[in-house]
């Protein structure tokens, strides 16, 4: 747990996504994060310009803009937090899990940059390495190695600047998703986070990551679909996306047709992460937790679980009551 977290100061979370940034003001309280206040705002553009996303591998928009959209936000929210822990997507860095003998702190972190060689598709001179022990069995380490560009981190700090944030900490999202949403759960599970742009997959067992991934299928492409199908604006079909999900009214059923292949592929990625997880440790994967905007698609849960032996549950933090909602007036 990132320590200062702890200590009942105020801070915010803060989560650049592809479609939307998201602003979250928390405290830590009573052994358990309360969440004060929250804000989104969603850029539709995405939904019209392929290449109109708040951030891709390749960021499009300006660290100004961005900076401009969280500013808006943060007046708007009227929150004046200026300590900030910022996430990184799964889909810009890169994880993986090294097998170790038991070793001190100082040999892993000296051993790191040579094992990051092997497994890191971009120079080591281009990104900062982390790493975390996720456990120790019998004389050995099971280690999570994370490499995120440098670019990356630049950009972040160039942001908080210009909002006057004081970043505290950048976070995998991976890393954050696994302490928050699996704290109470150890059993092997897959987080599936539907988003805009990107669906993500992140295997936990022992509530700690255990592999991570992402596709570049998630809830746009429902809406771009509905909206060539139906014949309607990517907007109108976004509405008629919430509004009906896969439970259309009588004579418009043609709608669950429609998003059913982009869900079938996400399921069979997710399955493919679980068949990749017990190639590699011998341990079952039984449960998924759904999460992400698109986690709200209507019958989803239900769509997924039919003609499956996994359990399919939604990664709702306050569902599941594993943070609180106290608003400050
Ligand atoms: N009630 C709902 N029903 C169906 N889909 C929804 C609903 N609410 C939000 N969504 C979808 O969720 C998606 C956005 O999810 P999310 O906010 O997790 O994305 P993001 O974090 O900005 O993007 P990414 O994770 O791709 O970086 C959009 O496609 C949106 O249409
Ligand atoms: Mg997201």
């Amino acid at each position: 747990m990132l320590e200062f977290l702890t200590k009942k100061t105020r801070f915010l979370g803060l989560d650049i996504g592809t479609t939307s940034i998201k602003v979250a003001e928390l405290h830590f309280s009573g052994g358990r994060f309360q969440l004060s206040s929250y804000s989104i705002l969603t850029n539709y553009g995405h939904l019209e310009r392929l290449n109109d996303a708040i951030q891709t591998s390749s960021f499009k928009i300006s660290e100004q803009s961005v900076a401009g959209m969280i500013s808006t936000i943060l007046k708007k929210s009227k929150i004046d937090v200026a300590d900030v822990v910022m996430s990184v997507s799964n889909f810009s860095s890169y994880t993986t899990v090294l097998d170790f003998p038991y070793v001190s702190d100082r040999e892993i972190s000296q051993a790191m940059p040579f094992q990051a060689k092997q497994h890191v598709p971009i120079p080591m001179s281009e990104v900062v390495l982390d790493h975390q022990v996720v456990e120790e069995q019998s004389g050995r380490l099971l280690i999570l190695l994370i490499a995120v560009p440098k670019d990356l981190i630049n950009r972040y700090i160039k942001i908080a600047k210009l909002c006057n944030l004081k970043i505290k900490a950048i976070e995998l999202e991976a890393i954050s998703m696994a302490r928050i949403l699996m704290a109470k759960d150890p059993n092997p599970s897959l987080i599936l986070d539907i988003g805009g742009r990107i669906t993500s997959l992140v295997v936990t067992d022992k509530s700690s990551v255990r592999m991570t991934g992402t596709i570049d299928i998630a809830g746009g492409d429902l809406t771009q679909l509905l909206s060539s199908g139906l014949s309607v604006s990517p907007m109108r079909a976004e509405e008629i996306k919430k509004a009906y999900g896969l439970k259309p009214p009588p004579g418009q059923e043609s709608i669950t047709g429609l998003m059913t292949t982009v869900l079938d592929n996400i399921k069979l990625e997710a399955e493919r992460m679980i068949a990749a997880y017990y190639r590699k440790s011998g341990r079952t994967i039984n449960q998924i937790y759904v999460t992400g905007g698109s986690a709200n698609l209507i019958g989803l849960l239900e769509y997924f679980s039919a003609n499956s032996n996994l359990k399919f549950i939604k990664g709702d933090l306050f569902e599941l009551g594993l943070v609180d909602y106290t608003p400050t007036a």
